[in-house]
């Protein structure tokens, strides 16, 4: 199958950082298909032996591992070809169109790695231009919109000239091989459902956790904040795949049907519901691995006085038969104790103990990152001198070592699908307004807030609030057992 992948925003951070190590690992593993051309795109004049230089040179810049050897660089370059566009000029999607018509390929993939302003220039275009055929797909990234109505408008400007089978939006999280791995352990084990459920489960917590700041992108974060920026996506998604019903098929609109229910049966907030159920906190200069840091309001293009957050904690439920009251615990934030992202799912206690410790609930930890794998918590007779005494056992899955060989980045996964045609990892319009519709009263009631973020130092897990908010449903977070 032959394709071409167009890169509009061929010469910035995503393009080098993210999407050309994918392809080279692609490539490096055999799963690019054969006959395939990647065609970048950006404003300024260049040949196209000065961007494979140009990319050559930015692969130094990439984990060690994914950087190519020199005769694996030239022949990977050989895919590489670059061309000059203005995205406003209709004449240049012209000569786009005349550059891809000498071979007609039987794929084209538009992948719109440019800051998302421009998407609805740049779909109306591609339409204009008749660069909408049904063998061509269109890939966003995230931001999708910044708000409602912002991401309404970038839907109604992709459905104008693409078809929502054509739409491929991007949520990296999805092409996470522990992501994956959910729907394995829910829809491909028969062990689990039939618990999965509010008869057998207390309460879920997720969490998003990163060590990192805002680095070099506190303009970008500063407009953006935690709850844009991971809870509107990447934690919604796993919240969705976590409680969704088995869809009939594993097709990708009979697995998003149930992550859209999900999304609607999403408790709505509240201004109430807001005060006491969600905790916006923003770092302030602590130690993170042994190293002073600065706080968010330091970091540079950062507005001093700004008011973003930097974490987020809320409590949600999903309203219906099987979810109705237990609590769904979110967390995610910069600057936290640890890169570490995972589930835990908490079960009921057993109903009568009849053993010495036998109170202390089941749990399934789902591990997401930096390790990927599955800890089932248990408890357990020892069988030594200590009576009937249970003691806290786990069975533990290493998924990194037991698929080591085959395990694929997130990025690598989803550019492969969206050659392929594969949708199951790529976001629904509808989901995505709906998960936007739900965070808005969030926004909203935050915009009207006197009292700033609360603070909490870098290298810790956050303000004091979020542990305050989870203990009234009488829980504690993971780390704190
Ligand atoms: C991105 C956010 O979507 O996800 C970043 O914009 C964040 O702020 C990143 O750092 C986290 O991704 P990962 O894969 O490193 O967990």
């Amino acid at each position: 199958m032959s394709f071409d992948l167009v890169l509009f925003g061929g010469t910035g951070d995503l393009t080098w950082r993210k999407l050309m190590p994918a392809l080279f690992q692609a490539f490096r593993h055999g799963k690019l298909p054969p006959g395939g051309r990647i065609l970048a795109v950006a404003r300024d004049p260049r040949t196209d032996a000065d961007y494979r230089a140009f990319i050559k040179e930015r692969f130094a810049e990439v984990d060690p591992a994914k950087q190519p050897t020199e005769e694996e660089f030239t022949r990977f370059a050989a895919l590489l070809h670059y061309r000059r566009m203005d995205l406003s000029q209709p004449g240049d999607y012209a000569g786009l169109k005349a550059w891809l018509d000498e071979r007609r390929a039987d794929t084209v993939v538009m992948f719109l790695a440019t800051a998302p302003h421009l998407f609805p220039v740049v779909c109306a275009q591609l339409g204009m231009s008749g660069l909408n055929g049904p063998q061509v797909r269109v890939v966003l990234e995230k931001p999708l919109g910044h708000d409602l109505a912002s991401a309404q408008e970038i839907n109604h400007a992709v459905a104008s000239a693409f078809s929502e089978h054509q739409a491929l939006r991007i949520d990296h999280y999805l092409g996470k091989p522990a992501v994956q791995n959910l729907s394995a352990l829910r829809f491909g084990n028969a062990l689990f459902e039939p618990l999965w459920r509010r008869e057998s489960i207390a309460n879920i917590q997720i969490t998003i956790a990163e060590a990192l700041g805002v680095g070099s992108r506190g303009d970008f974060y500063d407009g953006t904040g935690a709850l844009r920026d991971m809870v509107q996506n990447h934690a919604l998604q796993l919240l969705t795949m976590l409680a969704m019903e088995p869809p009939p098929t594993n097709d990708a609109d009979a697995i998003r049907d149930e992550k859209l229910k999900v999304l609607k049966s999403l408790k709505p907030f509240t201004p109430e519901a807001v005060a006491r159920d969600v905790v916006r906190g923003q770092y302030k200069a602590g130690t993170v691995d042994g190293v002073s840091v600065p706080g968010y309001l330091e970091e540079k293009k950062v507005p001093r006085g700004s008011t973003t957050e930097t974490f987020v904690a809320l409590r949600t439920e999903v309203q219906n038969w099987r979810w109705a009251g237990v609590p769904f615990f979110l967390r995610t934030g910069k600057r936290l104790a640890a890169r570490h992202a995972q589930i835990v799912v908490n079960f009921r206690p057993v109903p009568h103990p009849i053993f010495p410790g036998s109170a202390r609930a089941n749990k399934l930890v789902i591990k997401l990152q930096p390790e990927d794998g599955l800890e089932l918590h248990l408890l357990a007779a020892k069988g030594s001198d200590q009576g009937e005494m249970l003691s806290p056992v786990f069975l533990d899955l290493d998924f990194d070592k037991a698929f080591a060989a085959e395990r694929v980045g997130a990025y690598e996964r989803l550019l492969m699908d969206a050659i392929a045609g594969r949708l199951n990892l790529f976001v629904r319009s509808d989901e995505q307004e709906q998960a936007w519709r739900w965070v808005e009263p969030v926004l909203h009631a935050w915009s009207q807030d006197p009292h700033p973020p609360r603070p909490y130092a870098a290298g810790t897990w956050g303000p004091p609030a979020a542990s305050a908010m989870i203990a009234r449903d009488g829980c504690v977070w993971d780390e704190e057992q």
